[in-house]
């Protein structure tokens, strides 16, 4: 008998992103003379820093006739790309990850969703709602998330995180064994200071809890009281997992590469009560179920760290921040309350209690040819909320923006 895992049919029939994707494409098939400018789902329009495609071909060249051809590779990540992390991400801001602690990945949402298997299946989790969707669904995909009532998962702990609160989770209400963070936030740009953040690893520290820390949008970070890391605060790496992309930070969006860090102080225990690394565990993860990152992509990450790397990921980052700004900007004219577009690419805006986050999509996709994410898509207190993003170019922003004034 071919037994399926039933916590997949307690699921929405989509992914959130999967279910935006089909709506604008069958907005496009019906309308086909129509240009829609996507707002939705973060990814980047601008081509790859050039360093990282010289990079890139010089690897490809590699693998051919008569080069220095790589094939299976370690894990972990190469040497390369993990002492380039561990200078340049950890050392440079004072932090003392050594690279034996970075796996390099094939992105942040697959490690996301992945290290639910290092951990006992009676972990309870907490997530911020409105949040990512990968956290929730991960949660639930490996039996964690307990049965769904009135848009809640029962096995969830939700952290509170509203208007009232800024859109900043706040500590949980009842104990949880690990807490999802995202700081800048996806869905809601808000991102925690050192204080707030602070707060969260003394917690942690003090309840034996597992922070996951999703810092995948923290190039996006301009004021200097944001910490770019959790392991800028004292005694994170005795309790926090960091989670990186290249896809925001450098446009590896169809590149794919990212990396965790799990120190080795971080450490969990057994049902016998007995201590374990969880690096060891992650490690053993990794090495059955993942055959490491591509080298191409891994050698194009590296020239992230060069000179001229450094330089031209900082323009990109700040041409999606003039987008985001822009339309902060417009958003507030406009009399919306909005959250983000500062330290964050994404803008978060309100259209009232009453307001179904569907029907905003709907109509923005019809009336103005916008695609934005539905804030609903990324938990209950999403309602009325949409997500636009900044990493179109300026001249699709601007006109997103004046079809926005013309249409609400
Ligand atoms: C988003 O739009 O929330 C993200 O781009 C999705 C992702 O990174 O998987």
């Amino acid at each position: 008998m071919i037994k399926v895992n039933d916590q997949f049919l307690k699921l929405p029939e989509s992914y959130l992103f999967s279910e935006v994707a089909r709506k604008i494409r069958e907005y496009k098939e019906q309308n086909p003379e129509k240009e829609v400018i996507r707002m939705d789902i973060g990814d980047v329009t601008l081509p790859l820093p050039a360093a990282t495609i010289e990079a890139m071909h010089k690897a490809v060249d590699d693998q051919g006739e008569g080069g220095d051809f790589h094939g299976y590779g370690p894990e972990q990540g190469y040497q390369f790309l993990r002492d380039a992390i561990a200078a340049n991400d950890y050392a440079a801001r004072g932090c003392g990850i050594q690279a034996d602690e970075i796996f390099v990945s094939d992105g942040a949402k697959s490690d996301l969703g992945n290290l639910g298997d290092i951990l006992s299946n009676d972990c309870r989790i907490a997530v911020a709602d409105p949040g990512y969707p990968v956290y929730v669904d991960a949660t639930v995909i490996s039996g964690r998330g307990g049965e769904l009532k009135n848009g809640r998962w029962t096995g969830i702990e939700y952290l509170k995180c509203d208007r009232s609160t800024d859109f900043k989770p706040q500590l949980p209400e009842h104990e949880a064994d690990v807490i999802i963070l995202c700081s800048p936030s996806n869905p809601t740009g808000t991102a925690m200071n050192r204080e707030e953040l602070r707060q969260w690893v003394d917690y942690a520290n003090r309840h034996g809890a597992l922070i996951i820390y999703d810092s995948a949008y923290e190039s996006y970070i301009s004021s200097p009281d944001i910490p770019r890391s959790i392991y800028e605060i004292e005694g994170a790496e005795k309790c926090a997992i960091e989670v990186r992309s290249f896809s925001k930070t450098a446009g590896f969006t169809g590149i794919r590469c990212g990396y965790t860090v799990v120190p080795k102080t971080l450490k969990g225990v057994t049902s016998d009560g007995e201590e374990v690394e969880l690096r060891k565990l992650w490690n053993r993860r990794q090495t059955t179920k993942f055959n490491g990152a591509g080298y191409i992509s891994q050698r194009g990450a590296e020239a992230v760290y060069s000179e001229e790397g450094k330089r031209q990921v900082r323009a990109n980052v700040e041409y999606y921040m003039e987008n985001a700004r822009l339309i902060r900007k417009t958003l507030e004219e406009m009399g919306f309350k909005v959250w983000g577009g500062e330290n964050s690419p994404y803008v978060w805006a309100s259209f009232g209690e009453k307001a179904d986050s569907w029907e905003l999509f709907d109509r923005l996709l019809r009336e103005a040819q916008i695609s934005c994410t539905p804030g609903s898509g990324f938990g209950a207190n999403g309602a009325g909320f949409i997500r636009l993003t900044g990493f179109n170019t300026h001249e699709k922003t601007r006109e997103a923006m004046r079809r926005l004034r013309q249409c609400l």
